[in-house]
């Protein structure tokens, strides 16, 4: 007997390379760990991470933590969008600080948009429907453009990011404009910015993302390490392990204070610590990084979700209006959508009453998963049915279709109260925001 999987519409078997070959880890591995898990997470939609046990501890001893999210103003926000802005969302409530950048740099330098075209975008699209989604006030929200400590920081991520590997990462090429490649390097700036000591840094933090993201998370999590002073690393030697902390441009006081502080040996560029804790070591050492001026980054921790199929079957892409539901469709128009997009039902109604209906391959039931219900056991009976043949396609559709009318709804009278509330987040009634 097959065994019934309601969340089997997300079956990872074709992410499987990314954990053996891209040294992703299994998201199912913390999740027991993760007192109140979002509806993401416990459907295995978020499915893989790297580092997300140092934002775990954090959150679970009640330290500071910080998730953190950009958006390009360049279309409109899409329930692709919806899922990373609930993901920084739903680690705000759980006690961390949010930051949600707006890439203008990204839209202007990448797609030519302009400043003025970015503010619009930034603002109606993504902030608004991020505060309507319950974004809080606290959260850090913030225009690329507009932020010193994310252009300078760009630019020092900048002496350690060389041509040949941002070409690597992003396709560059002798063609690329130069704009491109610093919006790329503005990308790993704000995704470290949570960590400077503005922000009362260092500090964990999560980057909620798309699978085929990783690449851009690879990266800053390198630049994070290129930028410490430090190095500090586990070691076999004759006599058992040890800790080997490495400063080659540190300056001699800070290594002798680390060799005080950790009981371990001095050398010229590194100290050895004998018997002693990683964690504790690289405690100390980001301490001492920190009073000597360097940034101490904690690499940076993600996680990766599983995309939404479009509507229609195929990828869900911003140039198909009929692949994605837009946040500010009209609600008859995304209930319209959702009547006409593809199902995993049978060629005829007799077919399906005996076989059942495939919700593994249904875009339907996709909506139902990922969006629509948020009650598990209400969702399996949604999943068995289906597969029991006593579920079919019309009624199912339509009643997906009435849910997703009233979400929109909702969530547009949200947003019309959130134009109100724009002052809380510190942006201004004429769309300035505070810096
Ligand atoms: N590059 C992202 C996009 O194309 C936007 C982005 C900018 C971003 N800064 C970020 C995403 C930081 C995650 C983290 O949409
Ligand atoms: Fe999809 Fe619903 Fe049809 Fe099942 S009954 S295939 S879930 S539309």
């Amino acid at each position: 007997m097959t065994t019934l999987d309601p969340w089997g519409a997300v079956k990872i078997d074709n992410y499987s390379k990314l954990f053996e070959e891209f040294g992703i880890s299994r998201f199912d591995e913390l999740l027991g760990k993760i007192p109140n898990p979002h509806r993401y997470m416990r459907r295995h939609i978020i499915f893989g991470h790297r580092s997300y046990d140092t934002v775990l501890e954090a959150m679970l001893s009640g330290k500071p933590f910080a998730a953190m999210s950009g958006f390009m103003p360049s279309g409109k926000a899409h329930l692709g969008h919806k899922m990373v802005m609930e993901e920084i969302i739903w680690h705000q409530q759980q006690g961390g600080s949010a930051f949600l950048a707006i890439a203008d740099r990204e839209a202007h330098a990448v797609r030519g948009i302009s400043w003025e075209k970015c503010r619009e975008l930034g603002i109606n699209e993504y902030i608004l429907s991020a505060i309507a989604l319950g974004l809080e006030p606290g959260a850090h929200i913030y225009f690329q453009s507009k932020s010193n400590l994310v252009k300078d920081l760009a630019f020092e991520l900048g002496i350690k990011a060389n041509f040949s590997e941002l070409s690597a990462i992003y396709g560059f090429t002798g063609e690329t404009n130069v704009a491109h490649m610093i919006s790329a390097l503005t990308q790993s700036a704000d995704i470290l910015q949570p960590q400077l000591k503005e922000f009362r840094g260092p500090k964990p933090t999560v980057v909620p993302v798309g699978a085929d993201q990783d690449p851009h998370i690879r990266l800053t999590r390198g630049l994070a390490y290129k930028m410490n002073m430090f190095m500090v690393e586990e070691r076999e030697g004759t006599e058992g392990a040890y800790v080997s902390v490495r400063g080659k441009a540190a300056p001699k006081e800070a290594l002798k204070e680390i060799a005080k502080r950790t009981g371990g040996r001095l050398y010229e560029e590194h100290v050895d610590v004998p018997k002693s804790n990683l964690t504790e070591v690289e405690s100390t050492v980001r301490q001492v990084e920190l009073r000597y001026g360097g940034y101490a980054f904690i690499p940076p921790a993600s996680t990766y979700h599983k995309f939404m199929t479009g509507l229609q079957g195929g990828k869900m892409s911003s140039s198909i209006p009929e692949s994605y539901i837009a946040l500010t469709d009209p609600p008859e128009e995304g209930a319209k959508k959702v009547m006409r997009a593809k199902t995993g039902g049978r060629v005829t109604l007799e077919e399906q009453k005996v076989k059942g209906g495939e919700p593994d391959k249904c875009s339907v039931y996709e909506l139902l998963l990922f969006h629509l219900v948020e009650n598990d056991n209400e969702l399996k009976e949604y999943y068995r049915d289906c597969v029991g043949g006593t579920r079919v396609c019309g009624v199912c559709k339509k009643h997906a279709a009435e849910l997703m009318k009233k979400f929109l709804k909702e969530h547009q009278e949200k947003r019309e109260l959130a134009k109100l509330r724009l002052p809380e987040f510190g942006i201004k009634s004429d769309g300035q925001i505070e810096v």
